[in-house]
């Protein structure tokens, strides 16, 4: 299920006139008139020859163009390929624009599986940007596809020329960039796999045969654990499937922890609707819907891989969403783990119901922190669009959460909780009902989870919530280091903020 292929990082320095590769990957400035090559290798002789053979075929250096010109003496390469930078000059160049242009060259390259990317890396946050672009880049799902017909090689080793190749530090920036390649790429996997193949079972098998080779404790609470304990959220929402739900806690609790962070995933597995099932078109997508709990297992599994010194668990909650006969009704009451009960006045409102009982048994073990992140509601893409997650909760683990998407390169923005939505949730027959205000819906799914969060010493526990229903499937166009399809947004930015809180 998790099988993306891997690949090597290095640095090289940036005499590269002798290397041999499949590509030689160089970036283009903006121009007036066509367009300039970023920190060229080449003589200015050779650079004047090769700008004026782009301009030639219309180079705009615009992000996301990747042009491939034969390659010239100065180069052992077998071809040049030239990514756009997407600015003028080396001053308007930031990190982020910098790791989507070497990660749209790592994922447009075709056939090609060793390249040296001769960008502008001269410090070691630039060598980190293109590091993560390309690790980023390079993915393509072929698990379906037949050997014969799959596509040529996917890039597997890339060689990052640099003029700060023998710094030490170097090492660990490598290291980085390939377990949060990896993660990712992990997480994109789990999203992709059809839902036929990826229920709450084969996930969490899934989950048990990832984390062996990591230092991490695998539980599942099978149908019958979830009975005995009163989980009627994930109970209610699998009811009308086949395949049971399960609840799966993963355990990373290294020696020297200071702080504990919770982390709980919605993992729907296929989201019909249930019973107020959803229009045909575009349902496929909602395979998707389990992509709260990939983040947060593939996050789980990054920190461990990085050795981060903060105590981590993370809670999928897995479920089918489906209409069989035993599914929950529209006005069905269910009493979720810890007591609450809920009026089920919509069953496909169903994310907050098994997102409930795991903000629920995640606050039990008393964390610092717990963030919850899910492909919650349509309202998120209505209200900031198809590429920025939407994170609400406790004002300070809110902001850090932005912040930490801030230093990463992904895009999140705070929203509120508005108090008056609260009553909107009020139900004639029981604690809560499971829809209330439309309007700001995105907040009113928050105010939901907020019952849920527990307390210590009369305090609710710092918490944040991510809705990321828009960021985390892409079915527009691949752009930057982003695929089609799953994306493994918000992976970087929660191992970010586990990073913060180890200090
Ligand atoms: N999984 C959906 C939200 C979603 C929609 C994610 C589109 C990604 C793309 C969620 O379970 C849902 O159906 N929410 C309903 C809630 C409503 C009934 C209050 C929604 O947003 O329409
Ligand atoms: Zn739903
Ligand atoms: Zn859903």
């Amino acid at each position: 299920m998790i099988n993306s292929n891997d690949l090597k990082l290095t640095v090289i320095g940036t005499d590269i006139s002798r290397q041999g590769s499949d590509a030689l990957v160089l970036g283009l400035f903006k121009q007036e008139n066509g367009v300039a090559i970023a920190a060229s290798p080449f003589s200015a002789e050779m650079t004047r020859a090769v700008e004026a053979s782009l301009a030639s075929i219309n180079a705009t250096g615009k992000a996301d163009e990747l042009l491939l010109l034969p390659p010239v003496a100065e180069t052992k390469a077998k071809v040049m390929a030239f990514t756009g930078l997407g600015v003028a000059d080396d001053a308007s160049l930031d990190d982020e624009l910098l790791r989507r242009a070497a990660g749209s060259a790592a994922r447009q390259l075709s056939n090609v599986s060793t390249a040296v990317f001769s960008l502008p890396a001269e410090t070691t946050a630039r060598v980190s940007a293109v590091a993560e672009g390309i690790a980023l880049g390079a993915y393509r799902y072929e698990n379906y596809r037949a050997a014969s017909k799959s596509s040529k090689p996917t890039l597997s080793e890339a060689q990052i020329a640099t003029e700060r190749s023998a710094d030490k530090d170097l090492v660990e920036v490598l290291k980085h960039a390939a377990a949060i390649g990896r993660a990712v790429r992990g997480t994109r996997d789990l999203i992709n796999a059809p839902a036929n193949e990826l229920y709450p079972e084969s996930f969490a098998s899934a989950v048990k045969e990832y984390a062996k080779s990591l230092p991490l404790k695998v539980t599942v609470y099978d149908e019958k654990k979830l009975a005995k304990d009163g989980f009627g959220g994930l109970l209610g929402v699998g009811g009308g499937s086949n395949r049971p739900p399960r609840l799966v806690k993963v355990e990373y609790a290294p020696a020297k922890a200071a702080k504990h962070l919770a982390l709980v995933g919605k993992g729907i597995t296929f989201d019909t609707g249930g019973i107020s099932i959803k229009p045909a078109s575009g349902m496929h997508a909602m395979k998707s819907d389990m992509s709260g709990a990939a983040a947060v297992f593939q996050s789980i599994c990054a920190v461990a891989e990085l050795g981060l010194d903060v105590k981590v668990t993370a809670w999928l909650c897995l479920a089918e969403n489906m209409p069989g006969g035993k599914a929950t009704r529209p006005g069905d009451v269910i009493t979720m783990y810890g007591g609450k009960t809920v009026e089920v006045l919509n069953t496909d409102a169903e994310g907050r119901l098994v997102m409930g009982d795991g903000l629920v048994a995640a606050s039990e073990e008393h964390p610092d922190v717990v963030i919850d992140i899910a492909t919650l509601t349509g309202a998120q893409m209505l209200a900031l669009g198809l590429r920025t997650a939407g994170v609400m909760g406790t004002e300070s683990v809110r902001d850090a959460l932005i912040e930490a998407s801030n230093t990463v390169g992904e895009l999140a923005w705070p929203m509120p909780i508005p108090e008056q939505l609260r009553p909107s949730l009020d139900s004639e027959v029981a604690d809560l009902a499971n829809i209330g205000e439309r309007m700001g819906g995105m907040m009113t799914a928050a105010a939901f989870l907020q019952e849920f969060v527990g307390e210590v010493d009369g305090q609710q526990i710092p918490w944040a919530h991510i809705d990321f229903a828009g960021p985390a499937f892409n079915e527009g166009s691949a752009w930057g280091y982003t695929p089609k399809n799953g994306t493994g947004s918000q992976v970087r930015t929660l191992v970010q903020y586990a990073a913060t809180l180890a200090g």
